[in-house]
């Protein structure tokens, strides 16, 4: 059923009866399903009867060229991969069968090996421009990428949708992991404004020291070291859309800079006084609950407005569990791909693991996990026990109601801090608490978790 576990298959086409017989030795010996054909009318009657994933024909040959086969494939053939093997030195033939669209070509005289790599980088080739053809084609509950049916995703997707008619600003938040960033993406490539740059500008992991110059560029002899002026995002974004991630994470004083260009829609580089005008739509995303930041005096109120004409919220993964089975489908089918395996299958407990977990770190942790199950599992079903432990901790508690609130904490601290592979500022940010009261509640957590569980 599966096109993967098929053999894959070589048509070779060359007029000379031992280059032909050579070429089919070597290759059916590599496993190869092969066939030959004398000529370019004999491939294209193969072409039209069997299934053949990659052509290797030559390019001199007495009726019909090589260079006709490669054209007459293209046309026809969109997943197909090609080699041209050139007769004489011959440049030009060359650059012709690439122009063309052959992937790869071959001098004469070749060696096995030069013939066996070329023969695996058109296969490699092949797989990515297969890739990228489906990722293209828009499927029924693709949008840009965002997987999901859920009524909670579907609002998301009609907001996308009005916010990509319009050239206000927009505020997306949601928890780590949610998809914000391909929210944004999404926005900007479906509004007018899709052939301009889209530019993502994480605040958070900028010095505050460079971000203004980041973003705003600056001129010649501005500071020591400024030896020439250059631009920020925001004139590379000019036409198109910025988008500025963690916007939480800006200075009081830079959140002041970025209210004047929403005001005024101009900016002014770092060591200059004369502001020059930018068209650029501004996404901005945060993870934290801004009016809490607010109240504290940590985030303009002005600025939070001015930012948050529309906007858009991406509930967590575990309000929308109906989305886990399709995104647990989509990624085992975009890793399989990706590293050319089968696609795996799970098991009817896993995916109640799956659908149970509480998910963290929302999409993000569960792409890791299953992109890491279809690198790691070499068996054809995955089983639970093939999970990261910390789920299947999750999946043996997950009834009744007998533990105590220490160790529902301690598990899902673990859960939280194994969702983002032990980083603890990560940890601590999802959480809500500072890294000095998660170290302290990771001694408890561990005490709690170690402690056996049968005085129940
Ligand atoms: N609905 C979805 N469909 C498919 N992939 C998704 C979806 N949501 C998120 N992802 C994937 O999950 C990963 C995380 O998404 P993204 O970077 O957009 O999240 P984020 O909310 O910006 O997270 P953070 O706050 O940590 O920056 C990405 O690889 C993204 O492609
Ligand atoms: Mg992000």
């Amino acid at each position: 059923m599966s096109s993967l576990s098929k053999r894959e298959s070589i048509l070779v086409v060359d007029d000379a009866p031992d280059t032909l017989e050579m070429l089919q030795r070597n290759l059916v010996s590599k496993g190869y399903q092969v066939y030959t054909a004398p000529g370019v009318v004999e491939a294209i009657r193969i072409l039209e009867s069997t299934s053949v994933d990659l052509v290797i024909t030559d390019y001199k040959m007495p009726e019909i060229s090589g260079i006709d086969l490669v054209r007459h494939v293209r046309e026809n053939y969109k997943y197909l991969g090609i080699i041209m093997i050139t007769g004489y030195p011959s440049i030009h033939g060359a650059v012709e069968a690439v122009k063309t669209g052959a992937e790869e070509y071959l001098p004469k005289p070749f060696t096995k090996e030069e013939l066996f790599a070329a023969v695996k980088k058109a296969f490699d080739d092949m797989k990515a421009r297969r890739r990228r053809i489906d990722e293209s084609g828009t499927g029924s509950t693709s949008y840009y990428g965002l997987i999901g049916e859920s009524n909670e995703i579907k609002k998301v997707l009609s907001a996308i949708d009005k916010a990509a008619s319009t050239t206000a600003t927009v505020l997306i938040t949601g928890e780590s992991g949610t998809g914000k960033e391909l929210v944004a993406r999404a926005i900007h490539y479906s509004s007018a404004r899709s052939s301009a740059p889209f530019v993502p500008v994480n605040c958070g992991g900028i010095p505050e020291t460079l971000l203004e110059s980041e973003l705003f560029g600056y001129v010649k002899g501005a500071f020591t070291g400024a030896n020439e002026s250059r631009a920020g995002f925001f004139q590379t974004a000019d036409g198109g859309s910025i988008f500025l991630d963690e916007i939480s994470e800006t200075s009081l004083a830079m959140q002041v800079n970025l209210l004047r260009v929403l005001q005024n829609k101009e900016v002014c580089m770092v060591g200059s006084h004369r502001p020059r005008k930018v068209d650029v739509r501004i996404l901005a995303a945060t993870n934290k609950d801004l009016p809490i930041i607010i109240d504290k005096g940590l985030f303009r109120e002005d600025l939070f407005y001015r930012l948050n004409v529309i906007s858009i919220d991406i509930p967590p993964l575990r309000d929308r569990r109906e989305d886990i089975l399709l995104l647990t489908d989509y990624f085992a089918q975009k890793y399989g791909k990706e590293y050319g395996k089968s696609v795996p299958h799970f098991s009817d407990d896993v995916l109640k693991v799956v659908q149970r977990y509480n998910w963290p770190g929302n999409v993000r942790e569960l792409e890791n996990v299953i992109q890491r199950l279809v690198v790691m599992v070499d068996s054809e079903t995955i089983a639970v026990p093939d999970l990261p432990a910390h789920m299947h901790f999750s999946a043996l508690s997950g009834t009744g109601f007998k533990r105590t609130l220490a160790e529902v904490t301690a598990e899902y601290i673990q859960n939280v801090l194994a969702s983002v592979d032990g980083n603890k500022s990560e940890a601590a940010r999802i959480l809500g608490i500072d890294r000095k009261t998660l170290r302290s509640k990771l001694v408890v957590s561990k005490r709690s978790i170690s402690s056996p569980n049968t005085d129940n």
